[in-house]
């Protein structure tokens, strides 16, 4: 197998973001901050750190936000240039030098896989990295090389998958899986979106990271609404997994045993930013004094 080097990245933007109302209401939820930093930031150095230097985001209604943040602030960097404060110059730049940011317009959100779908056009017929805005990997955790190493080495797609407890994994895609010879990598014979704990076919969840084969394009434009009334990307997995290789087709899992937050819920959004804010050198300290006695105090 020849190895694919994956160049493009896709970020799905486009949700309505209902569990975070009214925050996402003008905003999307990618936009959150995460203690300084919006989530989507995070995300795309992590696309960055992996190789990848081109970036295409599937917006919504309120792309603007997305796409200010990623352009150039004049105004702002002539202030701080004046102020000869090179430090927040620098912060400021650090989004819009990371990649080529391109977007694309969802028009209506009718799902994951038809946000991916909208994709096609810009990647055309290669490998391309799906990177969920609200799934925060830590960087210190980095999975997307691995995935990479995945795709070279079996060909077809991959996913990113991480053990939960049985009772959260109506939350998640999970896959029935099969073991290969790296007892890290498993192979993923079906996906089932969302089920119910008893009828799971596994305690893996399906996170938001996935190495696509482009063959999943015309399996999505095939794809009928499924659970929910949207266009699963799960449906589209469920193929890829029984064609053959040549065809594209065929997936496998990384198993994920790193730190992963979910900022796309409320609970563990807020535990997302005091977990990161009092790992930094620059909060943690007082961060953590002053949780201790806060914690002290609750009645
Ligand atoms: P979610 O399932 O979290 O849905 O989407 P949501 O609408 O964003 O959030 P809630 O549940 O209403 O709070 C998973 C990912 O897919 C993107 C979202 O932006 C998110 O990154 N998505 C979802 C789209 O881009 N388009 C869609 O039509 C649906």
């Amino acid at each position: 197998m020849s190895a694919d080097q994956v160049r493009k990245a896709v970020v799905p933007a486009a949700g309505l973001g209902t569990r975070f109302l009214p925050a996402t209401k003008a905003t999307p939820k990618e936009m959150l901050p995460v203690v300084d930093k919006p989530a989507i930031q995070y995300v795309v150095e992590e696309a960055v750190a992996a190789g990848i230097d081109d970036v295409l985001f599937i917006t919504g209604r309120s792309k603007r936000p997305l796409e200010d943040h990623f352009d150039r602030n004049l105004e702002l960097e002539e202030v701080l240039r004046a102020k000869k404060d090179d430090h927040r110059l620098a912060l400021v730049g650090e989004s819009t030098d990371l990649a080529r940011i391109h977007y694309v317009r969802q028009g209506d959100p009718l799902g994951l896989g038809h946000a991916v779908l909208c994709a096609q056009h810009h990647v055309g017929n290669e490998p391309f990295a799906v990177l969920l805005g609200d799934d925060l990997i830590d960087p210190r955790d980095p999975v997307l090389p691995r995935m990479i190493e995945v795709r070279n080495r079996f060909g077809g797609s991959v996913l990113c998958l991480m053990q939960v407890p049985r009772a959260n994994i109506a939350l998640y895609g999970c896959p029935a899986v099969a073991v290969t010879e790296d007892p890290g990598v498993v192979q993923v014979t079906d996906v089932i979106e969302k089920p119910d704990p008893q009828e799971a076919p596994s305690d893996y969840a399906v996170i938001g990271r996935y190495l696509l084969d482009p063959a999943v394009f015309e399996i999505l434009k095939r794809t009928q609404p499924g659970r929910g009334g949207e266009i699963q990307l799960t449906d589209a997995l469920r193929v890829l997994a029984t064609m053959p290789a040549e065809a594209g087709g065929g997936v496998h899992g990384v198993l994920f045993t790193g730190r992963r937050y979910d900022t796309g819920d409320r609970l563990s959004y807020l535990q997302s930013v005091i977990t990161l804010a009092t790992e930094r050198d620059d909060l943690g300290p007082d961060l953590i004094a002053w949780l201790r006695q806060f914690v002290a105090d609750l009645p």
